[in-house]
């Protein structure tokens, strides 16, 4: 580094505010000026570079992802209106609400990997044909007899229902039934636009895939246009049921999560494994009363309240939930949930992008000690 007052120049502490907050374990800048270092800078980034020291100590913070709450109360009013606003038959356009995180700056997203949104069908709508490298899924929240079609089979769903349209499947949605369809979308959009790895096709004629398979052999692919089955389940849809026994049969044995209490993650039936590589689901059950323990993880997530009502801990905030309300948690902030009923459990539905941090190394995941496990 050059400086024409090298030698005699103080250490001045606004230097090291360049990059945040002093960093005791980083070199010192002492030798040179801010006017030195400014100057260094601007030619720097003239020359399409960066001093990491103005950086430095940044990355290590959170996000801008914000804890939040989205109440069913305003989400039903918007449904109602976009219900009367919109028509959609045979239209690639969805009548879905984005939960936009208030802390994201520059996309539309729930987190800054995950996509979630509350989509309506009203009887006789349907979505073409289409697919894209993205893998989504929808929890039904509201209504029965909806379909939707991947890869040629057709599936019926019903609330409670998850249904899964893994990376580059045909699909598209339907409503025969003579109620309007709700469901929760999720989708890894955001972590698939920042790699850069989007694609996305309209069926021929922006039409519709013929129905080619029986209901059963719809519900389980194992011809996913070469997908690694290990990786994305072949297992395309989770009814209600067998998630309420599951629940049911972990409570029965007590196999208690501190921090979720009784949860059942949808596994891959080859392998146990995530349903896809980049986003899992999970159903939890708060028994009445139940106040977990606090932790924190690097995956974030979205919760939609199935059942129930209560509120969450999240970052030292209390956040009240009741049924059919949506809320986020970012990653790496302490978390803890409470059922505030005595006689009722609360169901908690999930998304997460804990697969994509598993499968990269990047889990890490960390129990509250102080407090005795609670946030103060
Ligand atoms: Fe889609
Ligand atoms: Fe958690």
């Amino acid at each position: 580094m050059t400086s024409g007052n090298q030698g005699s120049a103080t250490k001045d502490p606004s230097l090291l505010k360049l990059g945040g907050a002093p960093r005791p374990d980083l070199p010192s800048l002492a030798n040179e000026t801010a006017t030195d270092v400014e100057r260094l800078c601007a030619d720097l980034e003239r020359d399409a570079m960066k001093g990491l020291w103005t950086v430095q100590g940044r990355s290590e913070a959170l996000s801008d992802i914000r804890p939040h709450v989205w109440t069913w109360k305003k989400i039903q009013a918007y449904l109602d209106r976009a219900g009367s606003a919109m028509s959609l038959e045979d239209s690639p356009v969805r009548r879905a609400l984005m939960l936009w995180n208030p802390g994201a700056k520059d996309h539309w997203d729930a987190t800054n990997t995950l996509t979630a949104a509350v989509q309506m069908m009203l009887p006789g709508e349907q979505v073409i044909t289409h697919r894209h490298i993205h893998s989504a899924l929808r929890f039904i929240t509201h209504g029965r007899g909806a379909t939707t079609t991947v890869n040629g089979g057709k599936i019926t769903l019903s609330a409670g229902d998850l249904v899964l349209t893994p990376n580059w499947a045909w699909h598209d949605h339907s409503n025969e039934s003579d109620e309007p369809i709700i469901w929760m979308d999720g989708v890894d959009r955001p972590l698939v636009k920042m790699l850069d790895a989007v694609y996305f096709e309209v069926y021929q004629n922006h039409g519709y895939q013929p129905v080619v398979k029986n209901e059963h052999e719809a519900g389980f692919q194992t011809d996913l246009d070469g997908l690694d089955l290990s990786r994305y389940s072949p297992k395309l849809v989770y009814r209600w049921e067998e998630a309420e026994r599951a629940l049911d049969h972990l409570e029965a044995q007590n196999d208690i999560s501190p921090y979720d209490d009784v949860l059942f993650k949808y596994s891959n039936p080859i392998n146990g494994g995530p349903i896809t590589p980049t986003m899992g689901a999970d159903i939890q059950r708060l028994r009445p009363g139940v106040h977990t323990r606090a932790h924190r993880h690097t995956n974030s997530a979205v919760y939609h309240v199935y059942r129930g009502s209560g509120h969450s801990i999240i970052d030292g905030e209390r956040f009240d939930w009741e049924e059919g309300d949506y809320f986020v948690l970012p990653s790496r902030v302490w978390h803890e949930h409470v059922n505030d009923s005595k006689t009722h459990a609360a169901v908690l539905f999930s998304i997460n992008d804990r697969p994509a941090y598993e499968s990269l190394g990047l889990y890490r995941e960390e129990a509250l000690t102080t407090g005795n496990g609670f946030q103060s």
